[in-house]
């Protein structure tokens, strides 16, 4: 049976990104009628910063583990097992300061973890996840469309796909909504704005 991860990171409820996030589910499950979804609310549902203790629970061999430390890492445990368990993955990412929301960082951190997502084996990094596929869906503010000067301050894109890569999701496919500002400021309608955008999504979940 086919799953879906689908994750949100923008705090607003007026979000661009879960629109997009939200009609790509819908056309998802319009062709995995036996599919499952699994939902995560990054913002409203926020990881924890990694601190100390999970840095020493993380770097105790798992068999050495105290129960506070197994404890300490359970949650990380669980987003893990939802990167594992799925076959795909759909991101929603609003462009926070050049970059990804707080909490999706803050995600990051829980499910980048030594010897569960990725190894260092003497050739380098090796990513543990295979055969997984990633679409993220980004609304930006301004515009910064490749070849242009301002794509150097998207920061997103390349961190995003360095640090799937890494953990071996290499498949993955970015659609933007570039320009929500004009929409924010009634420059341009929302429905308009969003039409080829959606068109594009639906052609990734497809
Ligand atoms: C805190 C914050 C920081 C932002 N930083 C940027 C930015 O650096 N560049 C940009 O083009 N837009 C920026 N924006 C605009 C958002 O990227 C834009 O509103 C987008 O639609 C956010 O996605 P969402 O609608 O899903 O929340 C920012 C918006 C907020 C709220």
């Amino acid at each position: 049976m086919p799953t879906l991860l689908h994750l949100d990171s923008s705090p607003l409820e007026s979000s661009i990104t879960r629109e997009l996030t939200r009609e790509f589910v819908k056309t998802w499950q319009n062709s995995h009628p036996d599919g499952t979804v699994i939902y995560r609310d990054l913002a409203a549902n926020q990881p924890k910063p990694v601190d100390t203790q999970w840095i020493y629970s993380a770097y105790t061999p798992e068999s050495s583990r105290t129960p506070e430390q197994k404890a300490t890492l359970a949650p990380s445990d669980e987003l893990i097992a939802e990167l594992e368990h799925a076959d795909e993955y759909v991101i929603g990412v609003a462009m926070h300061n050049f970059s990804i929301p707080s909490v999706l960082k803050l995600w990051i951190d829980q499910i980048a973890r030594s010897g569960r997502t990725f190894v260092y084996a003497e050739s380098g990094p090796q990513g543990l996840l295979h055969g997984k596929r990633a679409t993220v869906l980004t609304a930006t503010g301004g515009i910064y469309d490749a070849g242009t000067p301002a794509s150097a301050l998207n920061f997103i894109d390349p961190y995003l796909k360095a640090v799937l890569g890494f953990i071996g999701v290499t498949n993955v496919k970015f659609v933007t909504a570039g320009g929500a500002a004009q929409v924010m400021t009634g420059v341009v309608d929302r429905e308009a704005f969003l039409k080829p955008t959606l068109e594009a999504v639906r052609t990734a979940a497809a």
